[in-house]
């Protein structure tokens, strides 16, 4: 992760807001916090914060999403490993920070027993096609490398297009990072359509977003869509990476867990 964070913290203009024609804020950091806050609808379109969002927040949520696939119950956890081919799909995955989280997951999950699982495809699902050439270099850190890992990317909006995908890639496994908090109530139908659409029988979804009642409220009508129970847990911890001092002041990043974290079925 260290190694991650650095690369990407060198490749950040933090001078770039002097000569944006776009955000009229002080700093890019400002303008990166601030776009969390200011709207619903992100704009991801600036390599710039592409790259800040990255040094910011991909530890503290990589943390977060580990901490949400723990929560899948261990006899789902079982018939998920149990599986020679296990398709996992990955809803908003901008940067990858989806992939890094469920490799980790995987690699603990066989730290004692390898299980069945041979073949892992991974589908990463965003509408900003600029995220690719990013998620590209972070996707594929940490995954065993005694499975095979085939990685799709597919650039649809999940609430503007049908999603599809062959019946023998069908998810097992969805997983749901800071998207749902990006989506309007009004279009958690149509998105609930492509969830299942895209998933297997018996697939789990697994959830993490921010700990807010208005994103709750959003949270709890999916599963009622889904007509799902679901579990749900709060985290706040530390999330155990320890930045270059140099870093934590130019970047200001999260280092706390806030989310939220829900696992149920579709
Ligand atoms: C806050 S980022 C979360 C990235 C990653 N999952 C994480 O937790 O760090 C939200 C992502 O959802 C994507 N997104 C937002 N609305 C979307 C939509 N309607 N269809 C597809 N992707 C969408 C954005 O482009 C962005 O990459």
């Amino acid at each position: 992760m260290e190694k991650i964070i650095q690369e990407f913290y060198d490749e950040v203009d933090f001078d770039a807001v002097k000569s944006c024609n776009t955000s009229k804020k002080s700093s890019c950091v400002d303008c990166h916090s601030d776009s969390y806050f200011e709207t619903t609808e992100i704009d991801y379109s600036c390599l710039n914060k592409r790259k800040l969002y990255v040094v910011r927040y991909l530890p503290v949520h990589t943390h977060e999403i580990l901490s949400a696939l723990n929560l899948i119950p261990a006899d789902s956890v079982n018939e998920l490993l149990s599986k020679k081919k296990l398709n996992v799909a990955c809803l908003g995955g901008g940067p990858g920070t989806d992939n890094l989280a469920f490799n980790k997951w995987l690699y603990y999950k066989r730290l004692f027993s390898k299980r069945n699982v041979s073949v892992v495809r991974v589908l990463r699902v965003d509408r900003c096609k600029e995220w690719d050439a990013i998620s590209k270099r972070i996707n594929f850190k940490f995954f065993p490398d005694d499975i095979k890992l085939k990685r799709k990317k597919n650039n649809h909006d999940v609430i503007k297009h049908t999603l599809d995908v062959n019946k023998k890639d069908k998810a097992n496994l969805v997983i749901i990072s800071y998207l749902i908090s990006e989506l309007d109530k009004a279009d958690l139908p149509k998105f609930v359509d492509n969830l299942k659409i895209i998933s297997a029988d018996k697939a789990k979804i697994v959830i993490n977003d921010r700990n807010e009642a208005a994103v709750k409220t959003k949270i709890r009508k999916l599963f009622e869509l889904l007509d799902s129970d679901f579990i749900s847990q709060v985290n706040t911890e530390h999330c155990g990476f320890s930045y270059e001092d140099e870093i934590y002041k130019k970047s200001s990043p999260k280092v706390y867990a806030r989310s939220i974290n829900y696992v149920g079925n579709i």
